[in-house]
């Protein structure tokens, strides 16, 4: 039985990015991934940056969000040197435009968020930043400190980064079960054999529900398909991040990512009519002119919901040896610096950020 310090389960933008936190402070880790890295939600991802614009309100969530954001610049810095990749990190701001309805809403939520440097754009003002929007676009919510980042390359990135700091990555292996000795976690059971552990961190995305069948453990994740599409970038590509009529539209290079629908439909991720339909009616609701451009791809990825759409980060009271990073619903590409430095912080001194108390766990466990 080979042993580390660490295992992490799942070597998605999550896995990786604990994977990184956890070798950079000096722990032996190891990453099992059934497939390859980044081959499932961190590659289907638009890779937004949108702490403000994709919270509901300004709570835990939101916080966590801008706290995340923050460790960008420096952290891509960082692993870009380590691993030779370059996320494609780029600050460029995001517009939330609405039509007449939205106005009142956008205009006092821009108000309440100026220290974050929102602004409210009146209809001319949307109009000099993208003169192609719709003519019913009344105006928008500037956010200048959201952005985008390829998540994929982001995860490629943590794991090279991660390999250079001497953690290993076991791919095309599958994790049956945990090792128990009583009520501590020991390690895994694989496809190739066992190995054991002081820690062992479940990072499976969507399919961290699953491993509830490895012991008493209360997993309350599910699986929540987004379909998205890819148009040739329209040209002048656009400035910046626009959403708008319930859809995002996010630069990249020279296309364009369209997302995304939000179904509870299990694990299936087929693209079907109805998606696509739905990404293009509200795409081009809010720029008529992408209906020129050439249709390039569509894909669906499985983005891992629970009850409350916060992750659970940390222990699981009563059992040690084992801690959850999963759960991150729409934001696991931003989430993942946060997560990473706190579950290293976790596993290696016991302590977790207060910030992070939203997250706990504990919170889903049955009493009695
Ligand atoms: N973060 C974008 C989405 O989940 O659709």
């Amino acid at each position: 039985m080979r042993s580390h310090d660490v295992v992490v389960v799942g070597g998605g933008v999550i896995g990786c990015s604990v994977a990184f936190a956890l070798s950079r402070m000096g722990a032996s880790v190891v990453v099992v991934e059934r497939d390859r890295v980044g081959a499932h939600a961190s590659r289907a991802a638009a890779g937004m940056l949108a702490p403000i614009t994709e919270s509901p309100d300004e709570g835990a969530g939101f916080q966590l969000g801008l706290e995340s954001l923050d460790l960008f610049p420096s952290l891509i810095a960082e692993i870009r040197e380590l691993s030779g990749i370059d996320p494609r990190y780029l600050e460029s701001g995001l517009l939330r435009v609405g039509e007449a309805d939205e106005v009142e809403p956008l205009r006092a939520r821009a108000a309440r968020l100026e220290a974050h440097g929102c602004r409210w754009l009146d209809g001319q003002e949307v109009r000099e930043r993208e003169p192609r929007l719709a003519p019913a676009i009344e105006g928008g919510l500037w956010s200048p400190r959201e952005g985008h980042v390829d998540g994929f390359l982001l995860t490629r990135a943590y794991a090279g980064a991660a390999a250079r700091r001497g953690a290993r990555f076991q791919l095309g292996t599958t994790v049956s079960g945990l090792l128990w000795d009583k009520k501590r976690v020991r390690g895994v059971r694989t496809s190739a054999g066992e190995i054991a552990a002081a820690d062992v961190v479940l990072c499976q995305g969507a399919w961290t529900g699953l491993a509830e069948e490895w012991g008493p453990l209360h997993l309350p994740i599910q699986p929540v398909k987004g379909q998205m599409i890819s148009l040739e970038a329209p040209q002048p590509e656009l400035p910046c991040v626009i959403w708008g009529a319930g859809t995002y539209l996010v630069p990249r290079d020279d296309s364009l990512r369209v997302g995304a629908t939000v179904e509870h439909a299990g694990f299936d991720v087929r693209t079907t009519a109805a998606g696509i339909a739905a990404l293009l009616a509200g795409a081009t609701r809010v720029m008529p002119s992408l209906a020129d451009c050439t249709f390039r791809e569509a894909w669906a990825g499985l983005r891992p919901g629970t009850p409350d759409d916060l992750p659970l980060i940390g222990p699981l009271p009563g059992v040690s040896g084992l801690t959850l990073a999963a759960g991150h619903y729409r934001r696991g590409v931003l989430l993942s610096p946060l997560t990473g430095l706190a579950v290293a912080d976790w596993i290696l001194s016991g302590k977790l950020p207060a910030g992070l108390a939203a997250c706990d766990p504990a919170r889903f466990q049955k009493s009695g």
